[in-house]
Formats: structure tokens, sequence, C-alpha cells
């Protein structure tokens, strides 16, 4: 769990410094769906994590900083869909995302305030609260899945 929150800590650094330098991008071609399609690997990586710990009645206490890195990166989402990057690196990103920008950002913005939810419950121990936020989160995930991204 730690080193996949390290990993995912190098990543936001690497598209920071994307959105950073717009004029001489450092990421480039393929490179970004690379990178949102890693962080989108992350993300699954986390909430797999999350699920174990549920289903095993675990303490839902450590599940904190995964909790806060589902924050980041879920609302990171809008910036990693950049024009030119519709196509390539065997992309599910559907035409949509860059047609109805305002659903594709309400989508990613309802992900964010779940994650928001589940940090407070992890950081509570709550248990029971962290099970049904990490199934809204899940349904959260899937809802934008449907419309934006092809099966
Ligand atoms: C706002 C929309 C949106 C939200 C929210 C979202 N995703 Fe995604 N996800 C996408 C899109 C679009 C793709 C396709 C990206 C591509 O191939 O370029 C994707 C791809 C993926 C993939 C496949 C990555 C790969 O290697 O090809 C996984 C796994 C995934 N998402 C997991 C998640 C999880 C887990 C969550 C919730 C914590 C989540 N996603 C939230 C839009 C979203």
């Amino acid at each position: 769990m730690r080193a996949l929150m390290l990993a995912g800590a190098a990543l936001f650094t690497l598209a920071g410094a994307a959105s950073a330098q717009e004029s001489e991008p450092i990421l480039q071609g393929d490179h970004i769906i690379a990178l949102r399609q890693a962080m989108m690997d992350l993300q699954q990586g986390g909430a797999a994590a999350m699920k174990a710990a549920v289903e095993t009645k675990a303490d839902v206490k450590p599940l904190v900083a995964g909790a806060k890195g589902l924050v980041a990166s879920t609302g990171l989402i809008t910036t990693m869909f950049p024009h030119g990057s519709e196509r390539g690196h065997e992309t599910r990103a559907k035409p949509e995302i860059w047609s109805d920008p305002s659903g594709f950002e309400k989508a990613a913005a309802n992900a964010r305030a779940q994650a928001e939810a589940l940090v407070k419950v992890a950081e509570a121990n709550d248990q029971a609260g962290f099970a049904t936020g990490l199934a809204a989160m899940g349904q959260a995930c899937g809802s934008c899945h449907r419309q934006y991204r092809t099966q």
C-alpha cells in the first residue's frame, strides 16, 4: 500500500510538471494517456486494498492515506484528458469527454466528493460508514466509466 502511494505521488508530481509548462510539455504524445491509465490503475489498486479491509473487518483508520490519495487523484482527472489525447496508447476514452466537458467534470467532482467522505469515516475508524462510503465510491467510478469509457 505504501509503495502504491509513493508511486502515486511520483505520478502526480509528473502531472503537475506537465500542466505548469504548457508551452514545452514534459509529457508528450502518448505519455499523458499512459499516465492517466496508470493513475486509474493505482486508484483500482487502492480501492481493492480498501475492499479487502472491509471484508476482513479490519480497522479502517490505516486507510486514511489511501483515501486522501483518492481525493488527490480524482481531483486531477479532468487535467489528464487534454485536447490532443483523444487517440493513442489504446485509450478507452470516449469522444464525449471532449464534447460534454461539463458532464465529465461533474462525474469527476462526484468521485472526489465520495473520496472526501471516505477520508472522514476512515479518520473516525467508522467501519460501517467506510463500507457504505466505499460502495458509493465504486458507484462514482462506475458511473463515469459507463458514460465516458468504452467497455
Ligand atoms: C470522471 C470520470 C472517471 C472517474 C470518476 C473514474 N474514472 Fe477510471 N477511467 C476513466 C476513463 C475515461 C478511462 C479510460 C482512460 C484511457 O484509456 O485513456 C478510465 C480508465 C480506468 C481504468 C483502466 C486503466 C487502464 O490501464 O487502461 C481503471 C482500472 C479505472 N479507470 C479505475 C477507476 C477507479 C477505481 C475509479 C474510482 C476511484 C475511477 N476509475 C474513476 C474515467 C473515470
